[in-house]
C-alpha cells in the first residue's frame, strides 16, 4: 500500500466524518425549526401581518347555520355552529380513508364514500366505518366573518 493510498482512505474518512457531523448538525436545526412540525401558519407565524387580522375568509358569520354547519370545499374546512352561536372549524377530510365530507343533515356531517356520519358539535363519528373524530380547524371570528386561523 503506497502512501498516497494511505493519505486517500484518511481524507475519505474525514470526508466521511464531515458528512456525519453536517448531517447531525442539519438534524438539530430541523428539529429545532417550526418548517415542518404541523404548526398552522398563522399572520404571527409568518409574518405576513399582525396576529388576528390574517388568514382567508371563509363565510360570514351568518352563512353558518345554527346548530349544523356549512361545508367549505376548497378550504377543506367544515364550519359549525352551536345553538349558543360559537363557531368552529373541523377538517373536512375524513378520517376513514381521506375522502371529503359531502354534506351536513342538521347536526350530522356527512362522508359519501362509505357513509361515516359525524357530529357538527364534536366532529365524532356517530356511525362507522370512521372512528377517529375529524380533527378541529383554527379558525378567528371577527367583523361578522369567519377566517382560517
Ligand atoms: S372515507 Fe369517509 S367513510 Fe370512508
Amino acid at each position: 500500500m503506497s502512501t498516497t493510498q494511505v493519505l486517500s482512505r484518511r481524507s475519505v474518512g474525514r470526508g466521511a466524518l464531515v458528512t456525519v457531523a453536517a448531517a447531525a448538525a442539519g438534524f438539530i436545526v430541523a428539529r429545532n425549526s417550526s418548517v415542518g412540525t404541523g404548526r398552522s401558519l398563522t399572520a404571527q407565524a409568518n409574518a405576513a401581518g399582525p396576529a388576528g387580522t390574517g388568514g382567508r375568509r371563509l363565510a360570514a358569520v351568518s352563512d353558518v347555520p345554527p346548530a349544523s354547519g356549512i361545508i367549505i370545499a376548497d378550504a377543506q374546512i367544515v364550519l359549525t355552529r352551536d345553538p349558543s352561536g360559537t363557531i368552529q372549524g373541523l377538517s373536512a377530510v375524513c378520517t376513514h380513508q381521506g375522502c371529503a365530507v359531502s354534506s351536513i343533515e342538521g347536526t350530522t356531517i356527512i362522508c359519501p364514500c362509505h357513509g361515516s356520519h359525524f357530529d357538527t358539535r364534536t366532529g365524532r363519528p356517530t356511525h362507522g366505518p370512521a372512528t377517529a373524530p375529524l380533527p378541529k380547524v383554527s379558525v378567528a371570528v371577527r367583523d361578522g366573518a369567519v377566517f382560517s386561523g
